[in-house]
């Protein structure tokens, strides 16, 4: 058995797909996560599929008291800390809850662990923190800035990182900057399930394919891409989980053989380094599943950047590791999770 490792917000979305990828790589893991924005049947359909029971604790990673008991009866290599909130517009309407959520919430686990001498971290951090790219792909000495609450949150956690490396180097901090995460387990067990309308074009698709909306509106058709439409680096949630096995690898390697250097704070973006657009997604998604996809074109949606791709060449230089399915497996994976759970993890709509 490799070491033991927390994963905080295990039972959402990426969390969820990484603790498969983790069992499957030999790691020991407890999942923390106050399902605020998922359910305990991704926890049991996880045990399900790695046919061991996961090792669940329901807490906040702003409950000092519950976390110092965690890490009091634990020893723990590190911590993948997924928790967070990540609705874009929910953060517009309320920055205080997501500042308080994600940057409170991140200082306080950081805290704990300092006091418990556990120092390596792999943080969830996006593309977003690109704001609008200069020029693509984004490789990661790209500048930052933000335009939302949720942005600010995610480089706001990345600047306390760098700082503590700078103060300790016993710290060990990696930031993988995700960009677009689609799909699902190829169960179809597993998959993303939003509490409401879909923010996010993937479960938009999805929700319409399997007749829960009527269509898709595509938000403008006037960018100067490809053929008008966004363009995205759409990155399957099975290549991402097994990016952050190699991230882990990673700080374990460099901990065990550079006993005197540490990794310090490291960003790596994990993507395609191809870009799709929202048309050739959709596209592609009635190809691969026959379903029909209804859409118009309607505005653009404020805040959002033409095109988006990442530079993928740390990721591989670094940690080894490269996205290796398609497109095509993204909307099949995407069409087998959706519809075999039209209502997500619930029984029955509510
Ligand atoms: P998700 O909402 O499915 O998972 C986040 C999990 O964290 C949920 O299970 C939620 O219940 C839990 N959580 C939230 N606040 C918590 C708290 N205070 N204490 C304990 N648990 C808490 O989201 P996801 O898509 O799996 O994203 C995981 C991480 O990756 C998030 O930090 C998100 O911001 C980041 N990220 C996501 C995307 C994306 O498009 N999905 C892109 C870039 C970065
Ligand atoms: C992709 C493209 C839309 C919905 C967001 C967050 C980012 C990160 C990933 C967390 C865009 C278009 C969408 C729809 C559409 N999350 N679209 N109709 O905006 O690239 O990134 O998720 O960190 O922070 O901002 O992803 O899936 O919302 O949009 O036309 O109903 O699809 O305009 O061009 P985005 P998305």
């Amino acid at each position: 058995m490799k070491n033991k490792i927390l994963v905080t917000g295990g039972a959402g979305y990426i969390g969820s797909h990484t603790c498969i990828a983790l069992h499957e790589a030999g790691y020991d893991i407890v999942v923390y996560d106050n399902l605020s924005n998922s359910s305990c049947e991704a926890i049991n359909r996880v045990s399900i599929l790695t046919g061991k029971p996961i090792e669940f604790i329901k807490g906040d990673i702003r409950d000092t008291e519950m976390l110092r008991q965690v890490f009091s009866s634990n020893y723990f290599f590190g911590v993948i800390h997924f928790a967070g909130l990540k609705s874009v517009g929910e953060s517009v309407s309320k920055p205080l809850l997501y500042y308080n959520n994600n940057i409170s919430g991140t200082i306080n686990l950081l805290e704990v662990m300092a006091e418990y001498d556990v120092k390596n971290i792999v943080f969830s951090s996006s593309a977003t923190v690109y704001g609008d790219p200069e020029k693509l792909p984004i490789d990661e000495s790209s500048p930052r800035s933000c335009t939302n609450p949720y942005g600010q949150s995610k480089l706001a956690v990345e600047y306390i990182l760098e700082d503590l490396a700078i103060s300790d180097d016993n710290w060990n901090l990696i930031s993988l900057r995700y960009f677009n995460p689609v799909g699902a387990h190829p169960s179809g067990k597993i998959g993303e399930d939003p509490n409401d309308i879909p923010n996010n074009l993937m479960p938009y698709i999805s929700q319409v394919a399997v007749g829960k909306l009527d269509k898709l509106n595509i938000f403008g058709n006037d960018y100067s891409t490809v053929d008008g439409t966004g363009v995205r680096d759409f990155i399957h949630v099975s290549d991402l989980a097994q990016g952050h096995v190699a991230a882990l690898n990673h700080l374990e390697q460099q901990t065990s053989l550079n006993k005197n250097r540490s990794v310090g704070f490291l960003p790596i973006n994990l993507g395609t380094g191809r870009g799709t657009s929202v048309l050739e997604l959709v596209n592609a998604f009635i190809q691969v599943t026959g379903q029909a996809i209804p859409y118009q074109f309607v505005g653009r949606r404020a805040g959002d950047v033409a095109s988006c791709c990442a530079s993928a060449y740390k990721a591989k230089v670094l940690l080894g590791w490269e996205a290796k399915l398609s497109i095509t497996e993204m909307c099949q994976d995407t069409w087998n999770w959706q519809s075999n759970n039209p209502n997500g993890y619930r029984v029955k709509d509510i």
